[in-house]
């Protein structure tokens, strides 16, 4: 870490208590900001862990009406079951708050009034969809429509979560309200407006400054990027709810704060939450308000333009006033998504596994091990069972287990379950301690990187280097030849053990402890030191205690449970069919649509799009280009030369900056899987289909 910095402030996202946390979130967000965490903690240096229930927004009022309950029985609900999740997982977290508590409000009012008194907020009076039946504004999800850039049918009044704009709910084609289904009307409201715009250029350069000082991950630039290309707006921070944060203006007594300006400032109630526990109210204030603190928020892909772009410039508009100043985030290091058996979680289809449910099953260290080694730390990436029990048993067990088992048993049968002395060194174990020495810093320099699974699969490698050269050293034979050299290897490897034991704590926490606990180390393990965890600190004669087990295997049996279980509930493929057939139209309305065979000629990645593909196409004796979003179904050069269907008759329209004229046709099912509609025979480019 630079050494500029004297603190350390770690958030993770704050889940919405309006559902359980699943596999995916935490490969996202928790595992590694627990991991960094726990390794910063063992690094001696002053850190606090925040986090908490995000319990305001409509996704949440609208469970509750579904449910016919209130929206605090909802967010108490999942408040209780994701903490307790969490705890289970393992999450060291140094307070799990909530964003109903009055501290929350008062935080957050304050912030708000900050801003207003200083005329960064504006009110304007804009145009809302209103549902007369329902009588209320339709804020962000309470509306649906087909979004009027992607035309995706399912976008959302605040966002299309299609192709990611940030959507004025009155652009909306088509807007229907999500409780009645009835077609909105549209009528004035005032609102207060946050200036984002006015912020852009300062933003760019913290970010530009903050990601070459500690290394922002690509993927978060280039959605950072999308957002400044695209040019940021005025953001409304009011909503007409009752649900929420109320804003303390006058006239405003009807309507509350917007959520995620709510929630951000949820990691400051957070801390003054923990602060005020500790006895030491004024403590959350080193973490927040001073520049040698560094501040690394923990979040997925999704979150990214609520922590890279309006929380900083949140804090911006708070520091121009010149009281107090606020550390922004030093890195946001955002990962992509987990798959889950090939396929994308999706809480409305059923798919993935919840946290609490898995830990029904099995214990935490073997999925935190698992998912540490398959985070979607670059691009989205996949958890399976199959692989899970095989990390489980042929890595965890048989490499670390295995390992630390037969060293203990081994000096227990030969040397009475004491520590032996260390003779003179062979080459072999010079190499071995040395080796043993570097490893920690190795793996902290990943760490400090944010790139976990590197850091695991070098913890790993201690295991199996420490495996190897008790092998080689064979310790079985030199108990009779020469004892001392036994002596020197079961030391050797006993001290491997603790070190091992430190280097895992971040990652698989309770095989630690329990490493711990056969060593019969008096001082916790916690109070342990990364920066000697390399070293040979075990004294001779050190007495352990009896071995337990480590890691118990997982018999193909549990698995097929868990599959059985899965295979219970809704299967996504079944509920393909559930998407109506629309209305019938006339033969007519049909014959608008001119449909033609194209061939592609051309076809490439659109830069800094993950969906996006760029093709030209010959239809007849005309060229066009089209972009569509099949670029994960598809490598450029696997379309060229196919024919295809266009429609040649619609609008051109812009999609990341490119002209699209024309769309090509395709079939894609509820699981995100997409196949381009082909010609089989040779006709003629410019061809009709009807
Ligand atoms: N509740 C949001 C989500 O689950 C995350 C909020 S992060 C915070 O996507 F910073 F706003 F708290
Ligand atoms: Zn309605």
């Amino acid at each position: 870490m630079n050494s500029k910095f004297k603190r350390i402030l770690v958030t993770a996202a704050l889940p919405y208590a309006n559902g359980v946390i699943h596999l995916g979130h935490l490969a996202g967000a928790y595992l590694p900001a627990d991991i960094y965490a726990r390794y910063q903690r063992l690094k001696k240096r002053d850190i606090v862990f925040i986090c908490g229930s995000d319990e305001h927004g409509v996704a949440i009022t609208v469970t509750a009406e579904k449910e016919k309950i209130t929206p605090k029985a909802v967010v108490d609900r999942y408040h209780a079951l994701n903490k307790t999740a969490f705890e289970n997982f393992g999450m060291s977290f140094d307070n799990y708050s909530r964003t109903s508590l009055p501290l929350h409000y008062e935080v957050t009012q304050e912030f708000f009034r900050e801003l207003h008194r200083r005329k960064i907020l504006r009110e304007k009076e804009e145009k809302q969809l209103y549902c007369e039946k329902d009588k209320m504004f339709l804020a962000d999800r309470y509306v649906e429509g087909t979004c009027p850039n992607c035309k995706y049918t399912q976008a959302r009044g605040d966002q299309c979560e299609n192709c990611g704009t940030w959507l004025n709910q009155v652009e909306l084609i088509d807007p229907k309200c999500k409780i009645c289904g009835a077609m909105p009307i549209v009528k004035a409201t005032s609102h207060w407006y946050f200036p984002l715009g006015e912020f852009q250029t300062r933003l760019q350069s913290y970010i530009a400054e903050r990601s070459k000082r500690d290394g922002w991950k690509e993927n978060v630039l280039r959605y950072c990027e999308s957002w400044f290309k695209e040019g940021l707006q005025d953001r409304a921070v009011t909503r007409d709810l009752s649900w929420g944060v109320p804003v303390p203006v006058a006239g405003y007594e009807k309507k509350v704060i917007y959520v995620w300006f709510d929630a951000v400032l949820g990691y400051i109630s957070s801390t003054k939450e923990w602060a005020a526990r500790q006895g030491n109210p004024a403590a959350w204030k080193n973490y927040w308000q001073q520049e040698d603190t560094k501040y690394v928020a923990f979040i997925g892909k999704d979150n990214v333009v609520f922590h890279c772009i309006v929380f900083p410039a949140m804090l911006m508009g708070w520091n121009d006033g010149g009281k107090e100043q606020y550390v922004l985030p030093e890195n946001v290091p955002a990962n992509e998504f987990l798959n889950f058996e090939g396929q994308k979680f999706s809480k409305s289809r059923g798919w993935g596994i919840d946290l609490q449910d898995f830990l029904r099953f099995f214990p935490a260290d073997p999925l935190r091990y698992t998912l540490a080694f398959n985070l979607p730390e670059s691009r989205d990436s996949d958890f399976y069972l199959k692989d899970f029990q095989a990390r489980a048993n042929n890595e965890l067990a048989d490499i670390l287990g295995n390992f630390v088992n037969r060293t203990v048993a081994f000096t227990e049968k030969n040397f009475g379950g004491k520590v032996p002395k260390l003779g003179a060194l062979e080459k072999i174990d010079k190499e071995m301690i040395a080796f043993l020495k570097e490893t920690p810093a190795k793996i902290g320099d990943f760490y400090e990187r944010y790139k976990f699974r590197d850091g695991v699969v070098e913890s790993m490698n201690l295991a199996r280097a420490a495996n190897k050269y008790f092998n080689d050293s064979e310790p079985w034979k030199t108990s009779k030849s020469n004892p001392d050299q036994c002596a020197t290897t079961l030391h050797i490897c006993l001290q491997i053990v603790r070190s091992l034991a430190v280097v895992f704590q971040p990652v698989t926490p309770a095989i630690s402890e329990r490493m711990w606990k056969t060593l019969n180390i008096t001082t916790a393990l916690q109070e342990e030191s990364w920066d000697s965890a390399g070293t040979l600190k075990l004294t001779e004669s050190h007495i352990l205690n009896k071995p337990e087990i480590l890691v118990t295997k997982i018999e193909d049996k549990q698995i097929e449970d868990v599959i059985q279980a899965l295979s219970d509930a809704p299967a996504p493929q079944k509920l393909q069919q559930t998407t109506e057939i629309k209305p019938m139209i006339a033969l007519d309305d049909f014959k608008k649509i001119d449909l033609r065979l194209a061939r592609v000629i051309a076809a490439e990645k659109v830069p800094k799009s993950e969906k996006l593909l760029r093709l030209q196409v010959e239809i007849g004796s005309e060229k066009r280009q089209i972009v569509a979003g099949i670029a994960q179904h598809y490598q450029p050069e696997q379309l060229v030369g196919k024919l295809i269907v266009v429609v040649a008759n619609l609008q051109s329209a812009k999609l990341m900056g490119q002209e699209s004229q024309g769309m090509l046709l395709a079939a894609n099912d509820d699981n995100g899987k997409l196949s381009v509609v082909t010609i089989l025979d040779d006709l003629p480019t410019g061809s009709i289909v009807r």
